[in-house]
């Protein structure tokens, strides 16, 4: 595929008066960024030093075992330190730090639900939770701690709180169901998990504390279960011994606790997050400590120019990789403001969003292509509602940005007066990698490009042997240099490690996408050139559904595919074989999308579930989902040379025809 086909607009340059003096043209910055990559550990040691450190590093990168690089060794710092004591010595003492709104609002649409706390209030906060932590739990530094719990304050306080300590934390998105969570816990030996009763969505309540004890049934590591009543549900069923409410976990911390903040190893792990790869289990990726501070931090700057006055809102769920970096970290280390919500984009109405911005003076917005996507669909008419005219950036994330939902972004809520991009990055990644940066340079925009790479970090699009693509014509992305947030492994699997990432291109970090480089350099990422899906921007993997299709007991196998969707990106289909004497009603089509719901989560239902007799397979037994792909997608079905068997994939086209 190149460029033109996909209608992409690689020459359009767009500018506007606001970011004028910012702007550089991409020679020049080529010539700057050039620059970062040769000296790679003077730059990037030129801004771990605007951090403080309890211990210097002494080196900035040890490439001695790659690809276990390791960041700023014998350096010792911590995050909780770095984020809220920082501040609370210095004039923002007293700034405000989070602004959250709960889900319940009036019919005007105004919060009845809010808590404001500023650095001050978080420092006394999370001190007393570390204090519990350790002093009421017996936990320590290298434990795992998992969390499962909804947008709310509690959350980001726990985290700081568990690094204060020198704890891992596992967060699970509280979108996933009892066997995903269970899943989590087990292969991370998790001893505590912190959660809630439950918390609102679109108007509903969310049950979440019988979740917790449904996972714990197939998860013994867990000592103590910490629960938040964010609901006040009085029937939340509490196993004695094991399962405490907040306030009693919390008993005999001192009003004015203090836990001073553990001497963390640059080199020691701060959280680990599982996400979905080609095949297999989900993968629990770790991340260092200082690296990813430095990481964070450096693009907190470039990307977002948050300034003091600033008041700061990433819309992602801190149950993914951007709230990680961008909700809880990034922010709270450039001592800024920032707005925290509970709830749905378009509930009680399509202007929730827009209501937050008005209400606060959201001045940088960090959110996500497909929440884009619907609002195009909703309307100009709800963003005009409401006085956007404070945002002066704005950045998306998780998928591909497509040109009309750029263009609809920068006018309707961008006044086509703010600086816009696509930041490309993953889970593996830590932070921000490719991306216009306004704190810096801006480069012109372009609708739906990611940009030229920031500096320090060198991406490039290369073909099956590993050589650069030239401009237009589309490859792999890789990174050729290690990145100071990059991933330090998967846990308890070192092996699977080096075989995912480090294998397919020697020397080059392999991400699994797509993407094009244009004649300026920037970076179009297409999509993932595995069997990764991206629903609404979630990464899941076809083994899992598979997985879950197949533990029904209708079913003997299951092939999925992900199919391009005009909201959310892409959604799930199943094409499923059923036991023999199985009939394959429409009632089972519920049961299994259901059923999907239950041992994924909500995120993963399948748009549609086709029944087959056979599977297109290879001759060594291998599903070939291409194919899958061709027949709901209608393109050409290329080589079936490997093909065992033709009349499979008829079938598979007959059953997709069916439901059309
Ligand atoms: C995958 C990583 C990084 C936070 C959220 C996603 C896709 C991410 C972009 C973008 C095109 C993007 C890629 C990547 N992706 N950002 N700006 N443009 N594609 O993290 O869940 O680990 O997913 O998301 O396919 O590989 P993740």
């Amino acid at each position: 595929m190149s460029l033109e086909e996909k209608n992409l607009p690689f020459d359009e340059y767009i500018y506007n008066d606001k970011w004028r003096s910012r702007t550089i043209d991409i020679k020049t910055y080529w010539e700057y960024h050039k620059k970062s990559v040769e000296n790679l550990e003077e730059f990037w040691a030129s801004i771990a030093r605007e951090l403080e450190w309890f211990r210097p590093w002494e080196k900035v990168l040890d490439a001695s075992n790659p690809p276990f690089y390791k960041w700023f060794v014998g350096g010792e710092l911590n995050l909780s330190y770095l984020a809220i004591d920082r501040h609370v010595k210095t004039w923002r003492k007293n700034k405000l730090a989070l602004i959250w709104e709960g889900e319940p609002v009036d019919q005007t649409g105004y919060p009845t639900d809010r808590r404001k706390f500023t650095y001050y209030d978080l420092w006394r906060e999370v001190n007393r939770v570390a204090y519990m932590l350790r002093n009421n739990f017996g936990i320590k530094k290298g434990d795992r701690i998992t969390l499962y719990l909804p947008m709310i304050p509690e959350l980001p306080i726990a985290m700081y709180a568990a690094w204060r300590i020198g704890a891992i934390t596992n967060v699970v998105f509280s979108g996933f169901s009892a066997d995903a969570l269970a899943d989590r816990i087990n292969d991370s030996q998790s001893r505590l998990v912190i959660t809630a009763d439950g918390f609102w969505r679109r108007g509903k309540v969310v049950r979440l504390k019988d979740i917790v004890d449904k996972a714990l049934e197939k998860a013994p590591s867990v000592e103590n279960v910490i629960v938040y009543k964010r609901l006040g549900l009085n029937d939340v069923p509490m196993t004695e011994g094991r399962d405490w409410f907040w306030d009693k976990a919390m008993a005999g911390v001192p009003h004015n606790a203090y836990v001073e903040p553990e001497r963390i190893e640059s080199t020691h792990p701060s959280y680990m997050l599982y996400t979905s790869g080609t095949t297999g289990k989900p993968k629990g990726i770790v991340h260092d400590t200082g690296g990813w501070a430095v990481h964070v931090y450096a693009t907190m700057k470039w990307v977002f120019d948050l300034r003091d006055d600033d008041i700061y809102w990433c819309t992602a769920d801190i149950g993914w990789v951007t709230g990680h970096s961008y909700i809880v970290l990034g922010p709270m280390l450039m001592g800024a403001t920032q707005v925290m919500y509970e709830g749905a984009p378009d509930f009680p109405q399509p202007d929730r969003w827009w209501s937050i911005i008005e209400r606060y003076g959201v001045t940088v917005l960090y959110t996500s292509p497909t929440a884009i996507r619907t609002f195009m669909r909703f309307g100009e008419e709800w963003p005009r509602k409401h006085d956007l005219s404070t945002l002066r950036i704005i950045h998306s994330v998780g998928e591909p940005i497509n040109p009309e939902a750029w263009r609809w972004a920068y006018t309707n809520l961008g006044y086509q007066n703010v600086a816009f991009g696509s930041t490309w990055w993953m889970t593996e990644t830590g932070g921000i990698v490719i991306s216009h940066a306004p704190g810096l340079y801006l480069v012109p925009m372009k609708a739906g490009t990611n940009g030229p790479p920031l500096p320090g970090f060198e991406a490039d699009v290369v073909d099956d042997n590993g050589k650069p693509v030239p401009p237009g014509v589309k490859g792999y992305l890789v990174l050729k240099r290690p990145w100071p947030g990059m991933l330090q492994t998967i846990w308890g699997d070192p092996e699977r490690y080096i075989k995912t990432y480090w294998s397919r291109f020697p020397g080059m970090f392999y991400a699994g996408d797509y993407a094009i480089k244009d004649k300026d350099g920037y970076i179009w990422v297409l999509g993932r050139a595995d069997e990764v899906i991206k629903v609404a921007g979630h990464r899941l993997g076809t083994y899992e559904l598979e997985s879950a299709l197949i533990s029904h007991p209708a079913v003997a196998e299951a092939a999925v595919i992900g199919i391009p969707d005009p909201i959310k990106g892409e959604v799930p289909i199943a094409f499923v074989v059923l036991k023999q004497g199985v009939a394959g009603t429409d009632e089972l089509r519920k049961e299994l999308r259901q059923h999907i719901r239950n041992t994924v989560g909500p995120i993963a239902e399948p748009a549609q579930i086709y029944f087959v007799t056979k599977l297109p397979k290879t001759r060594s037994g291998k599903i070939m989902r291409r194919l899958l792909r061709a027949v709901a997608t209608g393109a050409p079905l290329g080589d079936v040379t490997t093909l065992e068997d033709e009349t499979s994939v008829e079938e598979a086209k007959r059953a997709y025809e069916e439901l059309k």
